[in-house]
């Protein structure tokens, strides 16, 4: 079955937006959480005994961290801040693992200290500098990420597992023999490999390549040097159906494919880990935009709304498009598309480009369909912007984060607060005047 994004009902998201203001990220709690049981019951059903991860770069809000960790999820971090969320949000440490293909050293002190369950070493100098910093070691295991030489079809920035990327170890340079060969001969714990081959996948084709090479490398390596193979890390990817996207492989199905596959080439005794993201968070997630002008330019209505570059850059990076619903200000629904859509046409609908606020030609949304009877100040709401939103956030033209609203069983609750002057200001000082 196909996942269908959360969405929110006409009289929800003006409630919201008169509470909260706008930009608004929602977020649905129950829907991460059944994306989360999908993941559990098809990946760690078909895999007795495998791991299942969060990148949390897809969305590294506290709560967000502490439902996906207890659904049983240990957490993927990439930066100190990321580690420094997951530790707040009440994560053991050692139930982490570090990423990042430019770890410094303080990083790696802080993570050995911290007791992070798994470090991913990325580089031969990071092995080299993890070499000198073996007695630090408490119970961290380490991971070696290999590049696979693999090329998913995906946008070329979110592409990663290719032979020419930043990260990992070549399998065909050698580099990755030299980084296990050398993390053996100084004893430490290197006990798996890794790799994630790019993001926004359909299915789980490219990962499954990806893996039988790994495990052909791992069980080579086993036999010739003596690593003591033992976890496969498959990365994470599987993407969200965006405006104008094919609908990726639902998640159980995805699972059942790339477990069935994998396991089909690789041993038993390899434990399996997966690092999913965006598919976890994406379609949980709404952004409420309030549109601020409507002009008409050749012909075409160019919408502004209050949002933008700031708190969705992936337009700007990816030429990303979303799907919107647009609620009148005088309250009636206008559902454009998906299950329980109404199409009562008032006045008609046209087509609208959405730009968003930012100095930068910031078009936002294409193609998306407005009520002729539109006007300044209705809503517009963004679908599956739970993942690579929020985190991706910038204050860009002095604009504030958003605010996020969870919305619990029991009602919405803020769990993470607007941005304000102060907390805008904070980090500056004058320099008063000269002289
Ligand atoms: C190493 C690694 N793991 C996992 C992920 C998560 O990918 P996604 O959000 O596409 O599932 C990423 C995303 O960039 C990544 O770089």
């Amino acid at each position: 079955m196909d996942e269908v994004p959360f969405r929110l009902e006409s009289g929800q998201a003006w409630d919201l937006a008169d509470r909260f203001g706008t930009p608004l990220y929602v977020l649905d709690e129950a829907t991460i959480r059944s994306r989360a049981r999908a993941y559990r019951e098809s990946f760690k059903s078909a895999a007795p005994g495998s791991i299942l991860s969060y990148a949390s770069k897809a969305n590294s809000t506290l709560a967000v961290i502490e439902i996906l960790h207890q659904e049983g999820f240990t957490i993927d971090v990439a930066s100190e801040g990321e580690l420094e969320a997951a530790l707040r949000a009440g994560v053991p440490a050692a139930e982490c693992h570090l990423h990042g293909n430019a770890k410094s050293n303080a990083l790696l002190d802080r993570a050995l200290e911290e007791g992070i369950g798994k470090i991913v070493v990325d580089s031969l100098t990071e092995a080299q500098r993890l070499a000198d910093r073996k007695s630090k070691f408490k119970n961290t295991k380490l991971l070696l990420r290999l590049n696979p030489s693999v090329q998913p079809e995906t946008h070329e920035k979110i592409s990663t597992g290719h032979e020419d990327t930043k990260f990992g170890l070549s399998i065909l340079e050698g580099s990755a023999e030299q980084a296990l060969k050398l993390m053996i001969r100084a004893g430490l714990p290197i006990v798996g490999l890794h790799g994630h081959v790019g993001s926004q996948l359909l299915d789980p084709e490219a990962q499954v390549d990806a893996a039988i090479r790994m495990a052909e490398f791992g069980t080579a390596m086993a036999e010739k040097i003596g690593f003591a193979f033992q976890i496969l890390n498959l990365g994470g990817g599987l993407g969200v159906a965006y405006a104008g996207d094919p609908q990726p492989l639902s998640i159980a199905e995805y699972c059942r494919q790339l477990v069935g596959a994998v396991r089909a080439r690789v041993p038993d005794s390899i434990q399996l880990q997966q690092e999913p993201g965006r598919s976890l968070v994406a379609d949980a997630g709404v952004t409420i935009y309030r549109v601020e002008t409507i002009k008409e330019v050749s012909g075409v209505p160019f919408v502004s709304v209050d949002g933008g570059l700031s708190d969705n850059p992936r337009p700007a990076l990816y030429g990303a498009n979303y799907r919107t619903d647009w609620f009148r200000a005088s309250n009636y629904a206008y559902v454009t598309d998906g299950p329980g859509a109404v199409s009562f046409d008032l006045d008609g609908v046209r087509t609208a480009e959405v730009y968003g606020a930012h100095c930068e030609v910031d078009h936002l949304f294409s193609n998306v369909e407005m009520p002729v009877a539109a006007a300044e100040g209705d809503l517009l709401v963004a679908l599956s912007t739970g993942a690579y939103n929020a985190s991706m956030a910038s204050n860009y033209n002095r604009f504030a984060r958003p605010a996020t609203v969870l919305l619990r069983p029991d009602g919405p609750v803020l769990v993470q607060d607007r941005e304000n002057w102060d907390t805008i200001f904070a980090r500056e000082r004058r320099i008063g005047p000269t002289g």
